[in-house]
């Protein structure tokens, strides 16, 4: 099998990579990756000389056509994605450009290269809510932030792809995940990282909203087994059923680091913020796939993974990240600051995102690397 893996330098993805390099070592795996500002060669170092690397862009028709014909692949596994709810709110156009209109182009230009097999990654967020019980793939989508949409969009996508011309395309929707190489910015490995530096971690509203947490290797073992026994046209949910409300998540981090509740910061809620997420994955599981890692487990581990691997975070903390940090958590609080920037915004967000050039510069596209 020669799989692409679009967003495969990212944090699920490089975790897939590196899972089908150990358990798969006859399949030839391809990452297809843009190299945002969450793409990171340093993910895939532990498979170095055992892939290889396209830096290219989703939305990139020629780009994706080209890799696609260069490696005759044969299956691809979509993780290429804008993936943070609270950047979405900030701007959303980059989550149409990759998350809907990436999605499209890459079902198109996989059609046209009769691949056998498509894995489209997404999340359980695009249900928006669920104020009880779990949402079955049967659940209506009804996102409410920019990110979930834009996710929505993209599922909807694989969905006319399948309905229309029988393209052979599954989607996985995951829950909340996390463990080693996730960037951060998301609440576990921001936590984490900002206790290491002696700082406070801001938890959001009155911190009781829940989520369901799956460690990053039963999640990128999850996707594997829809890849290799699921039903073309299908959907399968990949949750783990380890519910916690945030302060909880919150007080283990603690405890886990060794550090006291003086160490939160109450800060002003998300706008939107979905109250929970929760799924039924007995489908997933008729495929014989089960999460193997409880949270205070996986915590552990992931815990110890970045108090081990400062060099590879200690970097991300700069730049562009502490920029995004000011907007995000000091000038949400200040009026003014606030003021100031959505007038900004609205002169960045006319038509959609002028970010379709890699980070490395066009020249790079379509490259490949051994
Ligand atoms: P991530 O943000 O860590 O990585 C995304 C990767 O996609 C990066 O390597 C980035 O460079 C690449 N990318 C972005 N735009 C691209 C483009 N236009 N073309 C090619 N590459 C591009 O994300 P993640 O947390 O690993 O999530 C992977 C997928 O799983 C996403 O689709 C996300 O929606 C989904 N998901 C994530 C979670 C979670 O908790 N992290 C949970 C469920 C589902
Ligand atoms: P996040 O990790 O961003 O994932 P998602 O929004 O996709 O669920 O957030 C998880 C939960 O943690 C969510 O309820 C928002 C909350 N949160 C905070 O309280 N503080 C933070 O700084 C972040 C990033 C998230």
């Amino acid at each position: 099998m020669n799989v692409l893996v679009p967003g495969g330098a990212g944090f699920i993805g490089s975790a897939f990579a590196r899972l089908l390099v150990r358990e798969r070592p006859k399949w030839n795996v391809i990452i297809f990756d843009k190299l945002t500002y969450a793409g990171n060669r340093a993910n895939l170092q532990p498979v170095e000389g055992k892939h290889a690397f396209i830096l290219g862009d989703i939305a990139d028709a020629p780009a994706v056509r080209m890799a696609l014909h260069e490696h005759a692949v044969t299956a691809i596994v979509n993780f290429a994605a804008e993936s943070h709810v609270d950047r979405s709110i900030l701007s959303g156009a980059e989550f149409i450009d990759t998350d809907v209109l990436g999605t499209y182009v890459l079902l198109t230009e996989a059609r046209a290269a009769r691949v056998g097999r498509y894995v489209q990654v997404s999340t359980d967020e695009v249900y928006g809510s669920i104020s009880e019980g779990t949402a079955t793939e049967e659940s209506p989508v009804r996102p409410n932030n920019p990110y979930s949409a834009s996710k929505a969009g993209g599922d909807l996508q694989v969905r006319a792809a399948f309905q229309t011309y029988r393209f052979p395309a599954m989607v996985t929707r995951g829950s909340n995940t996390y463990g080693p190489y996730q960037y951060p910015e998301k609440i576990i490995p921001l936590f984490v990282t900002n206790l290491l530096e002696g700082k406070k971690v801001p938890l959001y509203g009155d911190g009781r909203n829940r989520r369901d947490w799956l460690y990053v290797e039963d999640h990128a073992r999850g996707i594997l087994t829809v890849l290799e026994r699921g039903t073309p046209g299908e959907i399968y949910n990949l949750g783990s059923a380890e519910e916690y409300e945030n302060v909880m998540l919150t007080r283990l981090i603690l405890a886990e680091l060794g550090k006291g509740e003086e160490c939160i910061e109450h800060v002003p809620d998300r706008p939107g913020h979905d109250r929970r997420y929760a799924l039924d994955s007995s489908k997933a599981y008729g495929l014989d796939w089960r999460p193997t890692v409880s949270l205070p487990q996986g915590l552990t581990q992931t815990v110890a993974w970045y108090k081990a691997n400062r060099a590879w975070w200690e970097p991300l903390k700069s730049g562009e990240y502490l920029e995004y940090y000011r907007r995000q958590y000091h000038e949400r609080r200040s009026p003014e600051m606030a003021k100031h920037h959505s007038a900004s915004e609205g002169r960045v967000s006319k038509g959609l995102s002028n970010s379709r050039a890699p980070h490395k510069g066009r020249e790079e596209r379509g490259r490949t690397e051994p």
